[in-house]
C-alpha cells in the first residue's frame, strides 16, 4: 500500500524533519509518522454554526474508531456556514468553502478524509471540494434535531414560517414568538424536517458515501456516535482498498439519489448542490434528469414540509434504507457504496415499524413528488417548482403579475394596504438570483401580503430567480434561469403582465410576445451590482447559472491529489 502521507511523513533528511518535527509538539510519537493511514477529519464545528457544535464531540467518535483500525487520525477546521447567522446567505460562499475544502486537502498530509457535514451548505460545500480532490473520503453527518415541542404540540423549522405569518396578522405576540424558538432548537444537530441539511444528508447516503443510517439517527441518539465511530474504521479500510469517491460516485449513484430525495420530498435546494457535485466529480448531469427520474417516484416520506413528522421519526420508522428498500424496483440496487456493499443489499433487510411515516409504493403518502422543472420564454433554461409542497388548486393557475424589482422594493410595498393585489395574482421577485442579490438567497417563498393573509389566503403563485429554506413550502417557481440580473425575461416582467404556471405541462410562459420583449430588453439596463473588489466581486464575475450548478466556472472539474512541490 502506497501511502500518500508518507510523501510527507515518510521522507528522510530536513524534508522528513521538518513535515515531523512540529507535528510531533501534540505529542504524537515517532511510530505513527511510519506507514498508518492518516485520516483527516474535515470539520465544519463552529459556535456559529449552531447546527454543527457538537462536532467535536463528535469527531472523538470517529478517532476512536480511526485508532481502533490503526489508522492515525488527524482533525482540521474548514470554514463553516451557519445558514441562520451568516449574511447575506450561507449560498454566497459555498463556493469558497468548498476551495478551502479542496486546498485544505490536498495540500497535507492525509490518505482519507471523512467530511463532517450538517448545516445545509456544509455539505455540498465539503462534497465539492473533496470530489475535486479524489482521495478516499466517507460522510458523517451531524444528525437532525429532536422535533420541537411548543404548546402542546411538536413542531420544526416549517413550523417558523406559518408562526411568521401569523404574527403578522396579530395571532401571535412577540412573547409567544421567543418561547416558540427555545422550543423549537431544543437539542443539538440540524433542522428536523425534511430541509436542506436532511435532504444533504440523505444525499449522501444515497449516493453511497456514507454509511447507511448515517442520514436520519437524530444527532441526540447515542447510536449517532457509534455511526461515528464505524465510519472512523471504514475510512481507514478504504485507504487500504484504495476506493475514491469517484468509484463511488457514478451516473447510477446519481439517479438514484434524484429518486431517493423525489421519495423524500427533499428540497429544492437538492438540484443545485447534486448538480455543483456532478460536476466535479464529471458525471453529466441536467436540470431534466431530475424531472424525469423522479416523475415515476411516489411521495414516501410522511416528513414537513411536505408531510406531517419529523426526520427523527423517520428514523424509527426504519430510516433511509427502508425507504431505498421500498423503492427497489426504480432505483441501481448494485451501485457500491462506501462500505463495500451494493446499496441494495445495504437495505435488503430494512423494515418498515410504521407506515404513517414510510408509505408503500402501491398506497404512497402523495402520488406526485420530487421537483418538477418547468419550461418557457420566463425560464429558457428551466425553473423549478416543488409539487408535494405546493397548493394542488394553483398548480394550473393564470393571474396577473404583481412585481417587485429586487428585495428591498419587496419589502417596502408588500404590506402596503394600497397595493394592487388579490390572491388571484402572481407575486414576481427580481434579481435575487446568483449574481443579482448576489448568491441567491433563500427568499423565494416570500411572504404574502398582509392583506391577502388577512382573507385567510396562505398560498399564492410567487415566482423567482431566488432558492427558498429547505423547510419552505407553497406554490413557489424558484430557480428561474436565465436570472432577472443578466438579462433573463425575468427582468423584463411588468405589473399586470398575465403569467400562465401550468405544473402538469411543465410550463411557465409570459403572455407577452416576442417582440414586445425584444423591446423591452433594449430598454432594460444592467443593474448596478455594487461590489468593486473582494470575493463578491469574484463571486459575481465567475458564479453560473441556477441550471448548472451555481459553481464558479473555474471549479468545475478535479485537479487530483497529486502536489509536485514541497514547503521549503
Ligand atoms: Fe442549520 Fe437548518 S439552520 S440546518
Ligand atoms: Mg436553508
Amino acid at each position: 500500500m502506497d501511502l500518500r502521507s508518507q510523501e510527507w511523513f515518510g521522507r528522510t533528511g530536513k524534508d522528513g524533519f521538518i513535515y515531523r518535527a512540529w507535528m510531533k509538539n501534540q505529542g504524537l510519537p515517532h511510530h505513527l509518522f511510519e506507514k498508518k493511514p492518516v485520516i483527516g477529519i474535515c470539520n465544519t464545528w463552529s459556535e456559529l454554526t449552531p447546527c454543527n457544535a457538537h462536532f467535536r464531540d463528535l469527531a472523538e467518535a470517529v478517532k476512536r474508531g480511526v485508532w481502533e483500525a490503526g489508522g492515525f487520525p488527524l482533525e482540521f477546521p474548514v470554514m463553516s456556514l451557519g445558514e441562520c447567522q451568516i449574511k447575506p446567505t450561507a449560498m454566497l460562499f459555498r463556493n469558497l468553502a468548498s476551495m478551502d475544502v479542496e486546498e485544505s486537502i490536498r495540500g497535507n498530509s492525509i490518505d482519507g478524509v471523512i467530511l463532517m457535514c450538517g448545516c445545509d451548505k456544509t455539505t455540498p460545500s465539503l462534497m465539492m471540494g473533496a470530489c475535486s480532490v479524489n482521495i478516499p473520503t466517507l460522510v458523517v453527518s451531524g444528525g437532525p434535531m429532536l422535533a420541537g415541542r411548543f404548546q402542546g404540540r411538536k413542531i420544526g423549522t416549517s413550523d417558523l414560517w406559518r408562526f411568521a405569518e401569523d404574527f403578522k396578522t396579530g395571532k401571535m405576540s412577540q412573547a409567544e414568538f421567543v418561547a416558540a424558538e427555545a422550543c423549537m432548537a431544543r437539542s443539538i444537530g440540524h433542522c428536523a424536517p425534511m430541509g436542506t441539511a436532511s435532504t444533504m444528508a440523505a444525499m449522501v447516503e444515497s449516493l453511497g458515501l456514507a454509511l447507511p443510517d448515517n442520514a436520519t439517527i437524530p444527532a441526540a441518539d447515542s447510536r449517532r456516535k457509534v455511526l461515528a465511530h464505524m465510519a472512523g474504521i471504514r475510512a481507514v479500510e478504504l485507504v487500504r482498498e484504495n476506493v475514491r469517491p469517484s468509484d463511488i460516485l457514478t451516473r447510477q449513484a446519481f439517479e438514484n439519489a434524484i429518486m431517493v430525495n423525489a421519495a423524500l420530498g427533499g428540497s429544492t435546494n437538492f438540484i443545485i448542490h447534486l448538480m455543483a457535485i456532478a460536476g466535479r466529480i464529471g458525471v453529466e448531469l441536467s436540470l431534466d434528469d431530475f424531472d424525469r427520474l423522479s416523475a415515476k417516484i411516489p411521495l414516501l416520506a410522511n416528513v414537513q414540509p411536505s408531510g406531517e413528522h419529523f426526520v427523527e421519526d423517520l428514523f424509527y420508522a426504519g430510516g433511509l434504507p427502508a425507504v431505498i428498500r421500498e423503492l427497489k424496483d426504480f432505483l441501481h440496487n448494485d451501485a457500491m457504496t462506501i462500505n463495500g456493499r451494493p446499496i441494495g443489499d445495504n437495505c435488503v433487510e430494512a423494515q418498515c415499524f410504521d407506515r404513517n411515516v414510510i408509505a408503500t409504493v402501491e398506497e404512497p403518502f402523495k402520488p406526485e413528488s420530487g421537483i418538477a422543472v418547468l419550461r418557457g420564454n420566463l425560464c429558457k433554461n428551466g425553473a423549478v417548482l416543488k409539487p408535494s409542497a405546493a397548493t394542488p388548486e394553483l398548480m394550473k393557475h393564470t393571474g396577473r403579475a404583481v412585481v417587485f424589482e429586487n428585495i428591498d422594493d419587496y419589502k417596502a410595498r408588500i404590506d402596503d394596504p394600497e397595493l394592487d393585489v388579490d390572491p388571484s395574482c402572481v407575486l414576481v421577485l427580481k434579481n435575487v438570483g446568483p449574481k443579482g442579490y448576489p448568491g441567491m438567497p433563500e427568499v423565494g417563498n416570500m411572504q404574502l401580503p398582509a392583506k391577502v393573509l388577512a382573507q385567510g389566503v396562505h398560498d399564492m403563485v410567487r415566482i423567482s430567480d431566488g432558492r427558498m429554506s429547505g423547510t419552505g413550502y407553497g406554490t413557489v417557481v424558484l430557480h428561474v434561469s436565465p436570472e432577472s440580473a443578466i438579462g433573463g425575461n425575468l427582468a423584463l416582467v411588468q405589473n399586470g403582465d398575465m403569467i400562465t404556471l401550468d405544473v402538469e405541462q411543465r410550463l411557465l410562459h409570459l403572455h407577452v410576445s416576442d417582440e414586445e420583449l425584444a423591446q423591452r430588453l433594449v430598454k432594460w439596463q444592467l443593474p448596478e451590482l455594487g461590489y468593486d473588489r473582494g470575493y463578491v466581486n469574484m463571486f459575481i464575475r465567475h458564479v453560473t447559472q441556477a441550471h448548472e450548478g451555481a459553481d464558479f466556472d473555474f471549479l468545475r472539474g478535479a485537479s487530483g491529489p497529486v502536489v509536485k512541490r514541497d514547503s521549503h
